[in-house]
């Protein structure tokens, strides 16, 4: 920490969601600062930097791991970067917020686990929709038992439009790098660990896609621990925003989080009734949740507390994603035990 015993985070990666975090750490996390930001891309980090009065750019991440005066990394890379960087944080004792997914494989995925044991430091997943106040008071609703017992989860996520190939390429696909956030909030929301998931997917929206090998639409029906059945549906391309909804549905009740618009005005006209689209994308869409997890990372850090989304729950829906994958190649449903590597037993 420095002198004004701000935490100082170090910025990994300064494309999409590394502009969020930086401009987050940098203006809407008190008693924070952003000390450096490194990309591969060095215009970049530069061009982040700049936008935000950083001081320190570069191309090289381990210039930040080894930089005494940063407490914090935010690892914002590609994907396939993630656990190498994890561990490297870990051994040079940095505390570490990373964004989902963690690997594309669980015995990677393990090995960055312990490296982050073994040096006791704190990781934190970027499961931001858990920071969503709706969704939040979905889940408490649910723990408190005000619905019952949970019967049906609905989830439907639909992205308003698809990434470009070359992300797609390096994402580990549709359900390890879209719908992994809904397998996150099926968890969180059902209270339940997934035990069988059965999935049906296509490519219907561009065929690129799927020469990239991957798929753009798909439903996934899951069965949890605590005997309640659930459903995903997945698009890349919603033609009117960002489809973002979810629903409990129990013995004594259901409750719902239906999308957020940008107002709630409702015009009806001989034409029909008309009201606003939702909000474009996550970055519109999930803002305050984004600024809540690096609040709640920070504080953390500050009162040396577990972190609420820990490295088990960023490794749960990589096997989940993993299940469903093997079930839409094998058209089968496929059991969360067939996914092999034993659970790691954290503390
Ligand atoms: N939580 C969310 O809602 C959310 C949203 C978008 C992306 N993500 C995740 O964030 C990660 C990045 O996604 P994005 O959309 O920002 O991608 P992006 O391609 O826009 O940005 C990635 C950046 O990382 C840089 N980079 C790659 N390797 C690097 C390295 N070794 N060192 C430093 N920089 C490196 C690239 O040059 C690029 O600028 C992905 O893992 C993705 O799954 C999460």
């Amino acid at each position: 920490m420095t002198q004004k015993n701000n935490l100082r985070f170090g910025v990994i990666g300064a494309g999409r969601i590394g502009k969020i975090h930086a401009e987050n750490l940098a203006t809407r996390v008190p008693r924070v600062e952003v000390a450096g930001i490194a990309d591969v891309d060095l215009k970049a980090a530069q061009d982040l930097a700049a936008h935000l009065h950083v001081l320190v750019t570069v191309e090289d991440y381990h210039a930040i791991l080894s930089n005494p005066a940063i407490d914090a990394v935010a690892i914002c890379s590609s994907t396939d970067t993630h656990a190498k960087i994890i561990i490297e944080a870990a051994q040079a004792g940095k505390q570490i917020f990373c964004e989902k997914p963690i690997a594309l494989d669980l015995e990677t995925i393990d090995t960055a686990l312990e490296a982050v044991e073994k040096a006791g430091v704190k990781l934190q997943i970027g499961f931001n929709r858990r920071f969503d106040p709706n969704f939040r008071k979905v889940h408490t609703m649910v723990a408190e038992g005000k619905i019952g017992t949970p019967h049906i989860v609905r989830i439907t996520s639909r992205d308003p439009a698809p990434p470009p190939v070359s992300y797609i390429n390096v994402s580990g696909g549709l359900f390890l790098d879209m719908t992994i956030h809904d397998f996150d909030m099926a968890r969180y929301l059902s209270g339940s660990e997934v035990e069988e998931v059965y999935t049906t997917a296509g490519v219907l929206v561009d065929p690129a896609i799927g020469v990239a090998g991957d798929v753009d639409t798909a439903i996934i029906t899951l069965r949890f621990a605590n005997g309640a059945i659930g459903t995903i549906d997945n698009s890349r391309k919603a033609i009117y925003g960002y489809d973002q909804r979810v629903e409990v549905f129990g013995s004594d009740g259901m409750v719902q989080a239906h999308n957020n618009t940008t107002d709630n005005d409702v015009y009806f006209n001989v034409d029909g009734v008309h009201s606003a689209k939702p909000l474009y994308f996550f970055l519109e869409r999930y803002m305050e949740s984004f600024i809540a997890e690096m609040k709640e990372f920070a504080q953390s850090i500050r009162e040396n507390t577990s972190p609420s989304v820990t490295g088990i729950d960023g490794r749960a829906p990589v096997a989940i994603g993993m299940a469903a994958k093997k079930s839409y190649m094998e058209h089968r449903p496929v059991k969360l035990s067939e996914i092999t590597v034993p659970v790691l037993e954290l503390k």
